[in-house]
């Protein structure tokens, strides 16, 4: 059977600064988007590069007083490591300033030129440098880029124009009869409404006032515009107008082409429309996707290292970055970025779900079968809901896969890890082994086994690092027949009597109380040494921590106020099965926290009991709600917890030392 095919494209990107963590959303994406297709058997071709020309890089190079060349040439090797810091799985770079793609874009501008689509004339209007776009006054927003909100400048040259008029009515029709060419429909009624129906104007497509750009073949003055150069690439970098063309007969048209929503007008307009005029095929979906931004707005570089992918990745790994960018940003909207925001999403879904479940499972195991997977034994009422769900959980992904829902693909994911979560809770393994029933017993932790198994290789598009480790543990690491999508088919590929091999914690609890808010991770015994960079910390501090070899003084334990509570008023958190909401009286004040114990707490149960509290913690903000403190829990590995209360009455708000 001929193997399905599957084209990915992310947007070139500009190698005129480094990249923020907002950029590397597209990257992700369009790698988990790919890795999801090889999974389930496509033969994927994965594109990403640099968008190398224009005036805003030749600009940039002089500020730094290089060359152009130069200085891109230093950006693009940073860039390269940062795909592969963040594992992303391109099949092809390409650089707008190699020779393949020069050639290849000189030669369409030709044709273009050749069949009557381009034709000279004397430009006057408005450009925009950072977005490299052209704008007619009426367009400006006060005078200002309507994109990006930066000055313009009067542009008067004599250029060349695309025609777009002529082909303004194709590309409308299509529009319309094809509801899945440009993702999400808001953006499809955006670029009708504001961009073809107040008329469609001519396109320049050539400058004279700089040099850095690919030369018009036939006219040495004239440079071709840099969104025509840079939109190219999607063919160019298929072998499109050369030698070998046999990439371009395999993968195109394009099956998605993912870019930010910034960039949708180039994308859906003028791109279709040089397609349509070199007479090829157009993508079958563009996508464009909603932004990362700040709490104060939008990112950029003068934020600093916070939004810095690289310190991110050495701070947090590659695959807990991964994680949150594909988690936080929902279908076609916009997601917001902050460290604290970051360290939420890690403790709750990566250290306490699916950490959690792999932990309590491998110490359950170990204890109850000295660590060897058992045979499955008798079945019993709480197994067929788990089994379906692992069954189906396969194509449910697939289908919001393909609709690019990517972080609804991860949400049930994790729906199947909550599921899996509370399968122990409902066997409780622990009282099976203490009845003695050993058979049932075996079922369950084969059960749960097989579901981690079944997690990992579906986590593996996402993040590629997480199911590896996983699989070390399980001791499957070498069975790779049980890593791939058809091992999923059915449930219960699992051999028995493989010994599993529990090691490090995955996703240690990072908690919020370095240096400037900055997080650590809570060292936990079985955590390795943490090789990534630690914040910061003080000379002095560093050498309190020598002197006292992680001992604490009885000074720095009083800097923790702890302090009795008493509940007041207590109810679920719409959305998180874990976490309730709880009033807390501490005689002078009344606080409210978010505490993750909904699984183990019904609401009513809590109200009047007085337990310990710490009252200096700084807040922070668990599913949008603001958290004032911390109830002190007990917890063991198969899974019991209970508040840490009070022996005999004492008044509320009376300090613990
Ligand atoms: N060079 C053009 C694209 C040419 S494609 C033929 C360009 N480059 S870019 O470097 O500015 O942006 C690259 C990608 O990063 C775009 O998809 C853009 O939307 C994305 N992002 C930049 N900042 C972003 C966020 N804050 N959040 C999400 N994506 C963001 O545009």
């Amino acid at each position: 059977m001929e193997k399905k095919t599957f084209y990915i494209t992310t947007p070139i990107y500009y190698p005129s600064d480094k990249l923020h963590i907002g950029h590397c959303y597209t990257t992700v994406a369009a790698d988990a988007m790919a890795r999801f297709k090889r999974l389930t058997g496509y033969q994927v071709h994965f594109l990403t590069g640099t968008d190398e020309h224009g005036q805003k890089i030749e600009r940039r190079a002089l500020e730094a007083g290089k060359e152009p060349q130069e200085f891109v040439d230093e950006i693009v090797a940073w860039i390269k490591n940062l795909w592969k810091l963040l594992d992303i799985s391109h099949d092809d770079f390409i650089r707008t300033t190699e020779k393949r793609h020069m050639q290849a874009v000189q030669k369409i501008f030709k044709k273009f030129y050749d069949q009557g689509d381009i034709y000279k004339a004397k430009y006057e209007g408005w450009y925009c440098t950072p977005c490299e776009a052209f704008w007619t006054e009426r367009q400006l927003m006060e005078g200002k880029c309507p994109d990006c909100g930066r000055p313009v400048e009067l542009v008067a040259e004599e250029s060349y124009f695309f025609k777009m008029s002529k082909y303004v009515d194709r590309l409308v029709e299509h529009i319309e009869t094809h509801p899945e060419f440009i993702q999400p429909v808001a953006r499809k009624n955006e670029m009708i409404n504001n961009f073809i129906k107040p008329g469609l104007e001519d396109l320049c497509v050539s400058r004279t006032t700089f040099k850095w750009g690919i030369p018009v073949p036939f006219d040495q003055d004239h440079v071709i515009y840099v969104w025509l150069d840079a939109l190219s690439n999607y063919i160019t970098a298929l072998g499109y107008m050369s030698e070998d063309d046999s990439l371009l007969q395999t993968f195109w048209p394009a099956n998605v082409q993912l870019i930010g929503k910034e960039i949708a007008r180039f994308h859906t307009i003028y791109w279709p429309i040089f397609l349509m005029a070199l007479g090829l095929e157009l993508p079958e979906k563009v996508f464009g996707h909603g932004w990362l931004l700040l709490d104060d707005g939008k990112m950029s570089k003068s934020k600093g290292n916070v939004i810095d992918p690289i310190v991110l990745i050495e701070r947090y790994s590659s695959d807990a970055i991964r994680y949150f960018l594909l988690r936080e940003i929902s279908f076609g909207a916009d997601g917001h970025f902050s460290e604290e925001a970051l360290v939420q999403r890690l403790n709750f879904d990566l250290a306490n779900d699916l950490g959690n479940l792999l932990n309590r499972t491998l110490a359950m195991l170990k204890k109850y079968f000295g660590g060897r997977i058992p045979e499955r034994g008798e079945t019993g009422a709480e197994d067929e809901e788990l089994l379906q769900a692992a069954l189906a959980l396969p194509q449910r992904l697939e289908q919001f896969m393909d609709e690019l829902q990517l972080s609804s693909a991860l949400a049930e994911l994790w729906k199947f890890i909550g599921r899996a979560n509370k399968y122990i809770d409902e066997t409780a393994p622990w009282a099976l082994k203490k009845a003695g029933q050993e058979s049932r017993l075996q079922t369950v932790m084969y059960n749960l086994l097989e579901s981690i198994r079944v997690i990992s290789v579906l986590l593996l598009p996402f993040m590629p690092q997480t199911p590896k480790k996983i699989w070390q543990q399980l001791g499957i690491a070498e069975h790779k027949e049980l890593h791939t999508w058809e091992s999923l088919q059915t449930f219960g590929r699992l051999p028995a009597g493989v010994l599993t091999q529990p090691g490090e914690v995955l996703f240690p609890r990072l908690e919020l109380t370095g240096e400037g808010g900055a997080p650590v991770r809570q060292a936990t015994k079985k955590d390795k040494p943490q090789p990534a960079k630690q914040p910061q910390k003080t000379k002095e501090q560093k050498t309190k921590e020598t002197e006292t070899s992680g001992l604490i003084s009885i000074d720095e334990f009083a800097r923790v106020d702890l302090r009795v509570a008493e509940i007041k008023e207590a109810e679920k958190v719409e959305g998180a099965d874990r976490l309730l909401k709880l009033i807390v009286d501490l005689g002078e004040e009344q606080r409210q926290v978010v505490a993750g114990i909904a699984q183990h707490y019904q609401p009513h149960e809590l109200i009047g009991k007085r337990v310990l509290f710490v009252a200096n913690l700084k807040p922070a903000k668990l599913r949008g709600i603001v958290s004032e403190g911390m109830l002190l829990a007990a917890s063991d590995d198969e899974g019991n917890l209970t508040l840490v209360t009070t022996e005999a009455p004492i008044r509320a708000g009376s300090k613990v030392k």
